[in-house]
């Protein structure tokens, strides 16, 4: 088997100008296609501005032989969205993948939870999301040929503590995924979805909260059995490169890609899909709530389960179901 190329391509990678962003437009870039390296070069927080992350891995990628332009407009408005796209019609006449991946961080639990870190978080992933993709995907349209990917998190499609808003915009994503898996069909473009585990300073961020990276309170001698444990999730951090999640990102960019509208999960160079599965579940014509109660076992038992791919089959099923 040949390797994987993207000449003549041209690539827009949000957030590009470090950790994960980075490695993807390094990748796509190695492998002939002319990159957009798109990043407000913020904080974390998604504050402040700066050129030079943007600029460096663009002269980074020039530098070895590849073909990139920098971009440092926000994806966080629909006239950002629409620079960055011009950005890429601009240099190169074209865009044929978006990879949808700046991001920030607001954490706070619910009860604390205000708009000033809600909507921020919102704009960058998931509208964001939609300003870049939008002026995108008429290009794409028109051409017949499109590859889209949304970057997703297991803190929402799993759900974890502190981060309503930045799991709402990460599952919010699933079904623009989903939906333009199914407009896109038609017309040659395919949109799937990536949950990385990679350490960058984002996940440097989060770590540090929980106590496995920077000011880790060291353990006390007489406790071996935490040290270990402690020590062991260091050293499965260490090995979480955000170079090992750039292959997957890449080959759902690529023509060959065979699938559109799914989610993977990767990190440290494993690969796996999430689904949305659903289980047999009971049936009853006359369902009570008592019903509900009494067979509640029954209708989250995972035996059996299918993994509908689209509503009409979902309906199909209830269908065949209820007509028995
Ligand atoms: N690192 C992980 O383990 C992990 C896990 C799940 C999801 N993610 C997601 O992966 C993506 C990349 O994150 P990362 O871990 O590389 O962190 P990162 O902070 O290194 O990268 C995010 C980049 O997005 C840029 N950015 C922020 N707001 C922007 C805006 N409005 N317009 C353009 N660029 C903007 C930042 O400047 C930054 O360079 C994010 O969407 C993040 O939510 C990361």
């Amino acid at each position: 088997m040949s390797d994987l190329g993207f000449d003549g391509r041209v690539a827009v990678v949000t957030g590009a100008g470090g950790g994960l962003g980075r490695e993807y437009a390094l990748l796509l870039a190695s492998r002939g296609a002319r990159v957009v390296v798109n990043d407000t070069g913020g904080s974390t927080a998604g504050e402040g501005a700066d050129e030079g992350p943007a600029d460096g891995v663009a002269r980074e990628i020039r530098d070895l032989g590849g073909e990139a332009t920098a971009d440092t407009h926000s994806v966080a408005t629909p006239e950002g969205g629409k620079a960055v796209v011009r950005t890429a019609l601009d240099a190169y006449g074209t865009v044929d993948i978006v990879v949808n991946n700046a991001g920030i961080l607001r954490d706070a639990p619910f009860h604390e939870m205000t708009a000033d870190l809600l909507d921020p978080v919102l704009d960058v992933h998931l509208k964001g999301a939609f300003y870049v993709t939008t002026p995108a995907w008429n290009v794409m349209r028109e051409q017949g040929y499109g590859r889209v990917i949304n970057t997703i998190s297991a803190a929402g499609v799993l759900g974890t503590a502190n981060k309503s808003n930045y799991g709402s915009a990460k599952t919010g994503l699933i079904g623009l995924t989903r939906v333009l898996a199914a407009e896109g069909a038609a017309h040659g473009i395919k949109t799937n979805a990536v949950a990385p585990i990679a350490l960058t300073r984002m996940l440097t961020q989060s770590l540090t909260r929980t106590g496995v990276q920077g000011k880790v309170p060291e353990p006390e001698p007489d406790r071996a059995e935490q040290a270990m444990t402690v020590e062991r999730m260091r050293s499965f951090v260490d090995r979480l490169d955000p170079a090992l999640v750039a292959p997957v990102v890449a080959y759902l960019a690529h023509e060959d890609c065979p699938v559109s509208g799914e989610m993977y999960t990767v990190g440290a160079g494993h690969v796996a899909r999430f689904f949305v599965g659903r289980t047999d579940g009971y049936f009853n014509p006359a369902l009570s709530m008592e019903d509900v109660r009494d067979h509640f076992d029954e209708i989250r038992d995972e035996t059996g389960y299918t993994v509908p791919k689209d509503p009409g089959e979902e309906t199909g099923r209830l269908f065949r179901t209820v007509q028995g």
